[in-house]
């Protein structure tokens, strides 16, 4: 038996996007913009840094196991407790979702180029890992459900997805889940709830309360706290029970499930940060398109750009970071010639489109 098993050995470890002080130092420049996380720009709700600072006395404590957290979102979304967690953001819960649920010979179905986060945490339990293409930057759900196998076990569905952006429709999902066997567990991941929710034909997951989907949200987009990792799934009683056996006991921080409590009563920064987020993804959008690009329609906080060429697209990534931008080019996704450029302030996106544009 090999030291590490073959499916660890063939991972690549994450790599996360460059920071400001990385790009200022290495191009000697001051001013450098960040556009390629899906960071909220306004920065963190200011009520969640109050609660933060106001506990940071108590850290010599162990956490309660975000059992505060789990109260407050209960009641503001009208569950019971115990169909409720919180855990290190929501890749901290998918991480515990793949622990407790998949066995051996089990299978796990997603989209081509899925979110990264969940490519590396379900390949890393060494279970198959099946995906079918994209259908003009959408899932393509009828293909999904009919690639559903006795062994499938977990189907994961982000909507919207990153990195398309795009979001599937209540009827495209109510025809999907009617083809999904029971024993099949759907992980809706809403990372981008927020900015998606108002679209009339998005389907808000918390309206189906089926005992086989687990709804999946956090705290690291439109609230700005990415750095705090505080996430939350809303479950079955049965699933969330088998998930708070395998979860870190001190998951999550005492910082971090106050910066949740915080954060859900910031109404006024959600507000705030939607409203700006809106502007920019028009703007973006409409400056892409008048430049030519083809733009998938996203109901998030970043578009996506595929570019002519893989050569294209790193001509452009490598001459923006030199003016002091960050885009993300989405080769460890399997996009090499594609670019996700998330919303920035007004400025940024000015900055940035300008800077397109003479390129
Ligand atoms: C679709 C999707 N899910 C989950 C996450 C991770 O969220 P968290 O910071 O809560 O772990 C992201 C972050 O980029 C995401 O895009």
């Amino acid at each position: 038996m090999p030291l590490v098993p073959p499916y660890i050995e063939s991972l690549r470890e994450y790599e996360a996007g460059r920071s400001i002080e990385e790009v200022q130092r290495d191009f000697g420049l001051t001013r450098v913009v960040k556009l390629a996380s899906n960071e909220n720009p306004l920065g963190p709700s200011p009520l969640a840094l109050d609660r933060m600072r106001r506990a940071t006395g108590t850290v010599n404590l162990y956490p309660t196991g975000g059992i505060e957290l789990r109260r407050e979102l209960a009641r503001q979304f009208d569950v019971r407790i115990e169909n409720v967690i919180a855990g290190s953001g929501s890749e901290g819960i998918m991480s515990n979702i793949i622990r407790a649920f998949l066995c051996d010979e089990d299978e796990v179905l997603t989209t081509e180029s899925a979110f990264l986060g969940f490519q590396i945490l379900a390949r890393s339990r060494g279970v198959k890992y099946r995906t079918v293409p994209y259908k003009n930057w959408h899932y393509d759900l009828e293909a999904l459900a009919q690639s559903i196998n006795d062994h499938t076990k977990i189907i994961y569905l982000a909507n919207p997805n990153n990195p398309t952006g795009t979001t599937f429709t209540k009827m495209a999902f109510d025809r999907f889940y009617n083809k999904v066997p029971e024993r099949v567990l759907i992980i809706l991941d809403e990372a981008y709830f927020e900015y998606a929710k108002d679209n009339p034909s998005y389907p808000d997951s918390m309206h189906y309360r089926y005992d086989n989907v687990i709804t999946l949200r956090t705290f690291s987009k439109v609230y700005g706290l990415a750095g705090v990792r505080i996430g939350y799934d809303f479950a079955h009683e049965e699933l969330i029970a088998n998930l708070l056996k395998v979860k870190l006991p001190f998951e999550p921080s005492t910082l971090a499930q106050e910066a949740g409590i915080g954060a859900l009563a910031d109404k006024e920064f959600l507000h705030r940060s939607l409203e700006l987020n809106a502007r920019g993804m028009r703007y973006l959008a409409e400056s892409f398109t008048s430049m030519g690009f083809e733009i998938p329609p996203s109901d998030a906080n970043f578009i996506m750009v595929p570019l002519p060429s893989v050569q294209e697209a790193a001509r452009m990534t490598e001459q923006l970071l030199q003016q002091g931008i960050i885009v993300r080019r989405l080769n460890a996704f399997g996009l090499p010639r594609v670019i996700r450029i998330s919303t920035g302030t007004d400025e940024e996106n000015e900055f940035l489109v300008d800077a397109w544009r003479k390129l």
